[in-house]
């Protein structure tokens, strides 16, 4: 499958590496493993050891390098063989392992699997309600047989909550006014509902909305190639949308392969709400878990079942008003995809 190379994508939570424990991962068909240096700093190497072809994440930490389990040669963070137990010692010229840019940034591991003299920085999209200094951050990963584009169209069409999730969901949903808007090669999917809803108990609470009739939103920010950034908000109904509470939501897409992918998802609250934002974004993450795993990965699994290797847009799916967030997404991935392979002609 094709993919942008030229990007940052969120291979893991920081949490998941920690010292002495490796974690191997499959990121864009690319076998990859990850385990911390001395410093503590992220490490990204592929997951192949050049002699036989072990698995890496097999072997063991030492110190800042990684002793296959094989037969221990023993490379560096930068995937340079500095150790051969066998005969002279000698380092043989290719004992090399490809090595990754990797970042941690918002509770997350950023890798670029590209070009690695593009791997800047400041490319990674910026999430500023991640920022674990100013922000209660609760985390939760799910792997989901997938393709990564049928989630994106999972959460830019929040249409489907009606159908799959009744529980975020009341007869005002189908009625809401649903708008999109491209900005610089992003997409905005709006859904305001605006029915004067009285949300069950458990929306209000993960939506930190207030009692009575309310008007919510469901905004979601895309940014290529998967990241995306959901505000869920509600205010007493009748009143400007500046007065009323705000969820803010991380969900980033990574491709395994063309049909699996990794989830990330976040929900944070700002530290600024007191110590109890702590239990908010933990909860918010737990009660997040069920619909996701029982109620929206079998729908996204089944219809990469009926897909098979084929993408969804090569089969020419019937397009509806509620896809236009989505298809404007795929077309700019699409786009990125075709211009990289222009320029590597
Ligand atoms: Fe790694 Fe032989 S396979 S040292």
């Amino acid at each position: 499958m094709a993919y942008i190379k030229n990007i940052w994508y969120v291979a893991a939570w920081a949490d998941e590496i920690s010292d002495n424990k490796l974690l191997a991962r499959k990121l864009l068909d690319v076998p990859v493993f990850f385990f911390r240096d001395t410093g503590g700093n992220p490490v990204a190497l592929l997951d192949r050891c050049p002699h036989r072809f072990a698995p890496l994440s097999m072997g063991i930490i030492r110190g800042n390098c990684i002793e296959c389990s094989y037969h221990g040669l023993r490379f560096d963070s930068a995937g340079k063989c500095v150790h051969n137990p066998h005969g002279d010692g000698r380092i043989p010229v290719r004992a090399t392992v490809p090595s990754f840019p990797v970042v941690e940034r918002y509770s997350a591991i950023w890798l670029w699997l590209g070009n690695p003299e593009e791997a800047d920085p400041a490319l990674i999209p910026e999430f500023d309600f991640m920022e674990p200094e100013q922000n209660f951050v609760g985390t939760g990963t799910m792997h989901v047989k997938g393709n990564y584009l049928l989630e994106v169209d999972n959460i830019l069409d929040l249409s489907h909550i009606e159908f799959v999730h009744p529980m975020f969901s009341s007869p005002a949903v189908s009625k809401a006014q649903v708008t999109h808007e491209l900005v610089d090669d992003t997409v905005w999917s709006r859904r305001d509902i605006m029915e004067d809803e009285t949300p069950p108990d458990f929306i209000r609470q993960a939506m930190n909305v207030p009692e009575g009739p309310v008007d919510r939103w469901l905004h979601v920010h895309w940014q290529a190639p998967s990241y995306m950034a959901l505000f869920a908000g509600g205010v007493a109904a009748g009143q400007p949308f500046e007065h009323g509470m705000v969820s803010k939501q991380a969900h980033w897409f990574t491709p395994e392969t063309g049909q699996t992918t990794h989830y990330f998802y976040a929900v944070t609250q700002p530290r600024s709400i007191g110590p109890h934002g702590a239990d908010i974004v933990n909860q918010g993450v737990e009660v997040l878990k069920a619909p996701f795993q029982y109620e929206d990965a079998p729908i996204i699994e089944a219809q990469q079942s009926r897909l098979g290797e084929t993408d969804l847009m090569d089969l020419y799916p019937i397009i509806l008003n509620v896809d236009a967030a989505s298809t404007a997404a795929r077309k700019i991935i699409a786009k990125k995809i075709q211009s990289e392979k222009s320029r590597a002609v």
